[in-house]
């Protein structure tokens, strides 16, 4: 294990995923559950207990999601409370920052992203097209959605399934996550359809925010998941992809900034349920922006590779922490160094819920009396 090999050698540690071993997202032989991130998170959690106080510092899953998002979840938080004019004092512990989510009534949280960087030249077929890793993306893809669960919650897809062990943050649906939509919403374009895929994110955050009673019950826990519509390149990918029951394309191609015309990648979070209903938070960072800040990438590598940056300083700067979480780092200090890298960083209040327009020409089976079910996010 290459954390604790780290630990032995007084090395510090940093990833962008959690990354298993070569074959362990596609062996088919695992089950659902096996392949799930809530899995591969649990592994982690049991290694972090494991360690000794004071040992070498392995920062875990820090790039922009799983990663910045978590700062941006506490940044969100602190200016919907201040809004709401709640006069709460930034919260120091795990426990004060759960219950500053349940006071100000959050239901959930998405990860809500719009990539439009468009390249130059259209995709062809049997390619696979992205902004970043084909590999991750198809790896991740093909695990089962995922998803922080509230509770909130009154509806269960027939198709979902809780966890008997760990710590029960979050369920799984017996489906891939890049074949399972969801209605979110970003600034740019608005109401958008996003793709729920697991990410390590939408379970720690999940569990971060739990509020427990005496004896461990979780009382307040928000919804947390992914909600990503890629660069329109990788939408065609996908729908390529799955109309021949996933057999993977041949080639792959990661877009490189001099291909693309123009374009955006919008990476935040989307607080939703409160008393000013839903408010995103995030990075708005730009093709151009970034090819003068970082010249051959783009907008969303640099996104990445700032939030890498920032958990290295971070890390030497706390070396003796263990096994952490982006949840449990210092969000002010991280931004603080990332924010140059980030674009506009803004919030932005919106009316729209995932009940606007419907039911529109046919009859649907919603909740209309609470707008935030998972019921009326999950396209179904
Ligand atoms: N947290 C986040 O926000 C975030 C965002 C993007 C990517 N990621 C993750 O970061 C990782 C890298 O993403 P990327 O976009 O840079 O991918 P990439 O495909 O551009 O680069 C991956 C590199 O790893 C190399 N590689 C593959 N197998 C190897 C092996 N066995 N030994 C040594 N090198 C090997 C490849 O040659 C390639 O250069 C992926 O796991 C991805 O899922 C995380």
């Amino acid at each position: 294990d290459i954390m604790e090999l780290c630990n032995e050698l007084g090395a510090l540690y940093i990833d962008t995923v959690n990354e298993p071993w070569l074959g362990f997202y596609f062996d088919a032989s695992k089950g659902p559950e096996a392949r799930s991130n809530y899995a591969l998170r649990e592994a982690t959690l049991a290694a972090k207990n494991a360690r000794a106080p004071g040992s070498t510092t392995a920062v875990s899953c820090c790039g922009a999601n799983p990663g910045m998002v978590s700062f941006f979840a506490k940044q969100a938080l602190l200016n919907v409370a201040a809004d709401l004019q709640l006069n709460a004092p930034e919260p120091k512990t795990k426990a004060e920052w759960a219950d500053l989510m349940r006071q100000c009534g959050v239901k959930g949280i998405h990860i809500a992203e719009r990539d439009t960087q468009r390249s130059k030249k259209p995709k062809e077929p049997d390619v696979f097209v992205n902004t970043w890793s084909v590999e991750g993306f198809l790896s991740e893809g093909v695990q089962p959605s995922e998803l922080g669960w509230g509770t909130h919650e009154k509806w269960m897809p027939e198709n979902a399934h809780t966890h008997q062990t760990g710590c029960g943050a979050a369920i799984y649906l017996m489906q891939p996550g890049a074949d399972t939509r969801v209605r979110t919403w970003c600034p740019t374009r608005g109401p958008q359809y996003g793709f729920l895929v697991t990410h390590n994110e939408s379970i720690s955050i999940s569990d971060y925010f739990t509020v427990r009673d005496a004896s461990g019950k979780a009382v307040y826990r928000p919804t947390c998941h992914y909600a990503y519509h890629p660069a329109d390149d990788a939408v065609l990918s996908l729908h390529e992809l799955f109309g021949r029951a996933a057999k993977m394309q041949e080639k792959h191609h990661i877009l490189d900034e001099n291909e693309i015309v123009d374009g955006i990648d919008e990476l935040g979070v989307l607080l939703y349920g409160h008393g000013k209903n839903a408010y995103w938070f995030g990075s708005q960072l730009s093709i151009e922006e970034t090819r003068e800040l970082a010249p051959y990438q783009n907008a969303t590598g640099l996104q990445v590779t700032s939030a890498v940056l920032g958990g290295m300083v971070w890390a030497l700067e706390h070396p003796k922490e263990g096994i952490v979480e982006a949840d449990e780092m210092d969000f002010h200090r991280l931004l603080e160094i990332q924010g140059p890298y980030l674009g506009p960083v803004k919030g932005y209040y919106t009316d729209w819920t995932p009940l606007e327009g419907r039911p529109g020409l046919f009859p649907e089976d919603i909740d209309t009396s609470d707008p935030w079910q998972f019921k009326n996010v999950l396209v179904r």
